[in-house]
């Protein structure tokens, strides 16, 4: 058996080097200030890695032993924040490896045997993120529950309909704020199928090209939970599509959360008066001793350039890029990790802002009862009537224009042109009511809308506790 060499190097690759790296190389290059947080999954895959290399021989099973115990000690020292890193651990694989080598001795230099850190990270990432989006996706199942009991306890509140944010026609308050549940049911199924399509292993891949000696990824892959293992190793270590999947998932998510953020910003404006921010959800001025602001609205719209900004940053890094692994594919994590983080927080403070906040029925419907928002109303009581759509809007057209040019309430003009059973249509709280179509605004379609809701709601509760159970 060759001997090692004597270089004292400290990089894992030191034996083709003469002298150490430049620290300008190091400062440019180390990823441990944010790949640290892979820390977890970086044991873990090194744990199947090595059963997998017991299992085929290439460690005794005492080998396996001593580096397993290794790896049990390098994971209560990072728990319990006592592991010690050093200037030369570019990244969290070098940290583990070297403590792992410093504890085990030579069973430890064989844990990286057959494995390159190219497949390794992009195993320590699937692990992180089957974990992560799925728990995220738990904090959005909240924020639904939270829309859905709101919408609940809002009963037969109503408020315009915008179209161009002109008031268009009233509509449920409760319908208003399901619609915006409904968008967070489309991303926690995105964000789940996200995760069943990464749900692929990638350890075994090597560097790129897999390896002469007899590692079993399927085993590997089974060992981690993973559905199943890659089909092409040049493909397994390139691939970020999962990377740029879910930054698009928490994009459009960002985008969902921006709209409702400008909504209440909207809302709790003395203009509009449709709720009230509960004190803990709300901000004050160091100036204007008056100000009660929505700044948890105006951060949701705000950050989700920057959700966006990650994951058009992503695309442009692997735009360009040769197969198979390149340095380049670095980048990936720092948006990720960000756009997870903003997120979870963005979802966690808006959850509490709407669950406390207090909806001004008043001024909601007030707004609501404006004439022209029967406009719609009136134009159908003629089709009613026999005549056709296109000419009953064009004599209520007529009728609103005289309205605006103060020639009387519409309810007045609606008598004295069509009938009273039209004019009728104008009187408050009617307008809401004539939403019957499936699906529509009014309180006899919400009744089948809340029940699917429900049922939605129970099938993605399901569904997650089929995931806790599963560990997936
Ligand atoms: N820190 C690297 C990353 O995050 C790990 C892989 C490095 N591989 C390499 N051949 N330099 O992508």
């Amino acid at each position: 058996m060759a001997d090692a060499p004597e270089t004292a190097g400290s990089t894992l690759w030191h034996g083709r080097f003469v002298g150490g790296p430049d620290a300008a190389l190091m400062a440019y290059t180390v990823s441990l200030p944010f790949d640290r947080r892979l820390w977890l999954d970086d044991i873990t895959g090194s744990r199947a890695h090595v059963r997998g290399l017991a299992r085929v021989g290439l460690l005794t099973s005492a080998e396996c032993d001593s580096v397993l115990v290794a790896l049990d000690r390098v994971e209560a020292e990072m728990a319990g924040g006592t592991f010690e890193y050093r200037e030369s651990d570019e990244d969290i694989h070098t940290a583990v490896e070297r403590r792992v080598t410093e504890l085990a001795g030579p069973a430890g230099a064989k844990l990286h045997t057959a494995r390159s850190r190219n497949d390794q990270v992009a195993t320590d990432l699937r692990l992180w993120c089957k974990r992560e989006l799925v728990e995220l996706a738990r904090g959005l199942y909240d924020l639904q529950q939270v829309l859905f009991t709101r919408a609940i306890e809002a009963g037969g509140t109503y408020l315009p309909g915008y179209t161009h944010l002109q008031r268009a026609q009233p509509v449920l308050l409760a319908h208003h704020l399901m619609a915006h549940g409904w968008a967070f049911a489309r991303d926690i199924d995105r964000l789940l199928a996200t995760v069943d399509r990464l749900d692929v292993s990638p350890l075994g891949a090597g560097a790129l090209a897999g390896t002469s000696l007899p590692i079993d990824p399927a085993g590997t892959a089974a060992d981690l939970g993973f559905a199943r293992p890659f089909d092409n190793s040049l493909d397994a270590v390139s691939d970020r599509d999962f990377v740029a999947e879910a930054l698009f998932d928490l994009a459009l998510v960002g985008v969902h959360l921006s709209r409702i953020g400008e909504e209440w910003v909207l809302w709790t404006s003395e203009e509009f008066g449709f709720a009230v921010l509960d004190d803990a959800f709300a901000t004050g001025s160091s100036m204007l001793p008056q100000k009660k602001n929505a700044d948890i609205a105006e951060l949701a719209r705000g950050k989700a350039g920057r959700l966006i900004g990650n994951l058009t940053g992503l695309l442009t890094t692997l735009k360009g890029l040769p197969l198979a692994y390149n340095r380049d594919l670095q980048e990936d994590k720092e948006g990720l990790f960000d756009s997870v983080d903003q997120v979870n927080l963005a979802v966690a403070a808006l959850t509490g802002m709407i669950a406390t906040a207090a909806f001004v029925p008043d001024r909601m419907q007030a707004a609501a009862d404006a004439d022209v928002t029967a406009a719609t109303d009136l134009a159908e009581y003629l089709v009613r009537q026999g005549t056709p759509f296109r000419d009953a809007h064009a004599i209520v057209g007529q009728l609103v224009r005289r309205h605006l040019a103060g020639e009387g309430g519409l309810a007045a003009l609606a008598a004295e042109v069509i009938d009273a059973d039209a004019a009728a249509l104008v009187a408050p709280g009617v307008g809401v009511a004539q939403r019957r179509s499936p699906g529509g605004a009014g309180p006899a379609a919400i009744g089948a809308q809340m029940d699917a809701f429900r049922a939605m709601l129970d099938a993605q509760r399901t569904e997650f506790v089929r995931r806790s159970s599963d560990g997936s």
